[in-house]
C-alpha cells in the first residue's frame, strides 16, 4: 500500500477528545505497524484459554504481527510461552495450530528443545557448542483463573496484577480448569481492529443490528448512560441490578462494576449483569444451552458476568457456559476475531449440549458485527470520513477505549 507519510505524533495530538479516531487510524499501514510495536507489543495481550492445551505436552501457536509464538504445557503443568523461532537458524518450531508433544522438535535440522525451552539435543555441532546458550526465548504468560494473557515486552506493565488481583475471584467461581473448548469459530474482518474493539464497546447499535443477542441484554445495561426521558428506565434497572448483585455477592459471586479502561495501563472493566426473561445464558430462549452446569450453582439465573480487556478482548460468564473473544489485528484492514465456546469438560455433546443451540447468538452477532466493522471501514477511506460524535448516553466506553489508545501511544511515542 503506498500512502503519504503521516505525522503521528501531530494526528495524536490534535485528536479530539469525545470524537471518532482521524482516517488514518483505521486504514495508514504506518499506524498499523505503530499499533503492532507499541499496543500489541508493550501490553498485555489475551490470546486462548487454560483448556487450549489440557494436557502435558499440548501446545497451542498464535501469529502477533511478525512474531510466531508458542503456548504449552510442561511436565509439571505449568503453562508457559516462548517465541517459536529456533535457536538455530529461525525456523519455527511449532508449525502447527495446535498439537502435543513430549519434546519440541524443529523440522527443519531437529534441534530438540524440552517443554521448558531448554535444548536437549543438536547434532554435529562440534564440541565447543554449548546448549545452554540456545535456549528458546520466553515469552510473559500470566493465567488468569484459565484465561492466558501474554506480553511480547521485555518489562511488562507491573499494574496487570491489579487485573489479577481484581478479576480471579470473579472468574474463579466458574472453573475454567473444569472446561472443554465445545467450539471455536475465527472469522476475519475486513477492517482494522480499532473499529472491531470500539464496535465492541457500545450497544448503541444493538437494537437496530442484533434481534438474537437482545433477548437476553437489558436496554439499559451494555454502557448506557442515563438521559432525561429514560431516567425511570435506568432508575428500575439500576434497583434490579442492586438485588441481584445482592444476591448473587451472598452466594459467593462478585458482581460489582470495577472500571479502569482508560485509567490504569492495562485497562479493563466487569460487571455481572442480569439477563432478560429466564435470565439464565445468552441464548435464543435465554435458558442455559448446556446441561451440566459450569460449577454447582443452585440456580442457574446468575446472569452474565462480562469482562472487557484493553487492548484486545472481551468474554461472558454465564452458569453454563462462557463465550470467550479475543481480536488479533492482521493488518490496517483485516482483524482476526477469534470466538470460543467452554462448557463443563464433563458435559456430553447431543446430550448436554447442542452446539447449534450454544452457539447461535455469538455466532449470528459476530456476524452482524463483522458487517458493520466492514462497512464503517469502507466509509472511513473515504475523503469525506471526518471524526464524528460520541454519544454521551450510549458511546462512553468506545471513548475510553479511544482515550487509553490515544494517551497509551502518545505516552509509549514520547516527543
Ligand atoms: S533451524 Fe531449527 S534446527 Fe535448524
Ligand atoms: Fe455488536
Amino acid at each position: 500500500m503506498s500512502q503519504a507519510p503521516i505525522n503521528l505524533r501531530e494526528l495524536l495530538a490534535r485528536r479530539k477528545k469525545g470524537y471518532s479516531l482521524e482516517a488514518p487510524f483505521y486504514n495508514s499501514q504506518e499506524v498499523f505497524e505503530t499499533d503492532m510495536e507499541q499496543i500489541f507489543g508493550k501490553h498485555w495481550i489475551y490470546v486462548g484459554v487454560e483448556p487450549d492445551v489440557p494436557e502435558a505436552g499440548d501446545y497451542m501457536t498464535i501469529q502477533i504481527g511478525k512474531q510466531p509464538i508458542l503456548i504449552i504445557r510442561d511436565d509439571d503443568n505449568q503453562i508457559r510461552a516462548f517465541h517459536n523461532v529456533c535457536r538455530h537458524r529461525g525456523s519455527r518450531v511449532c508449525t502447527h495450530d495446535k498439537g502435543s508433544t513430549g519434546n519440541l522438535v524443529c523440522p527443519y535440522h531437529q534441534w530438540t528443545y524440552n517443554l521448558e525451552g531448554k535444548l536437549l539435543f543438536a547434532e554435529h555441532m562440534g564440541d565447543d557448542f554449548d546448549p545452554s546458550k540456545h535456549r528458546l526465548a520466553p515469552v510473559h504468560l500470566k493465567n488468569v483463573a484459565g484465561l492466558l494473557f501474554i506480553c511480547l515486552a521485555e518489562n511488562p506493565p507491573e499494574d496487570f496484577q491489579h487485573l489479577v488481583d481484581t478479576m480471579t475471584p470473579y472468574i474463579a467461581p466458574h472453573n475454567i480448569a473444569n472446561t472443554k473448548i465445545a467450539t471455536q469459530i475465527d472469522i476475519i474482518e475486513e477492517g482494522n481492529w480499532k473499529l472491531t474493539m470500539e464496535n465492541n464497546r457500545e450497544c448503541y447499535h444493538c437494537t437496530g443490528n442484533h434481534p438474537e443477542l437482545t433477548i437476553s441484554l437489558y436496554a439499559y445495561s451494555y454502557g448506557f448512560a442515563p438521559s432525561e426521558d429514560t431516567d425511570e428506565g435506568v432508575r428500575q434497572y439500576e434497583e434490579m441490578v442492586k438485588e441481584r448483585h445482592a444476591k448473587w455477592e451472598s452466594c459467593g459471586l462478585p458482581s460489582a462494576e470495577v472500571d479502569c479502561l482508560d485509567s490504569t495501563i492495562s485497562g479493563f472493566r466487569t460487571m455481572r449483569m442480569p439477563l432478560d426473561k429466564e435470565g439464565q445464558s445468552q441464548t435464543m430462549n435465554t435458558q442455559v444451552a448446556c446441561k451440566k452446569l459450569l460449577a454447582d450453582f443452585a440456580d442457574p439465573a446468575i446472569g452474565g458476568l462480562s469482562f472487557w480487556t484493553q487492548p484486545n478482548s472481551w468474554h461472558h460468564f454465564m452458569a453454563d457456559h462462557i463465550v470467550t473473544f479475543s481480536v488479533i489485528p492482521l493488518g490496517p484492514d483485516k482483524t482476526l476475531v477469534r470466538t470460543k465456546w467452554l462448557v463443563n469438560k464433563d458435559a456430553v455433546e447431543g446430550v448436554d449440549y447442542d452446539i447449534e443451540n450454544l452457539t447461535a447468538v455469538w455466532n449470528a452477532t459476530n456476524s452482524q458485527d463483522r458487517f458493520l466493522v466492514e462497512e464503517s471501514q469502507k466509509g472511513s477511506m473515504s475523503p469525506e470520513y471526518l471524526p464524528g460524535p460520541y454519544s454521551p448516553y450510549t458511546e462512553t466506553l468506545v471513548e475510553k477505549f479511544s482515550n487509553w489508545y490515544v494517551n497509551r501511544l502518545t505516552e509509549l511515542l514520547g516527543d
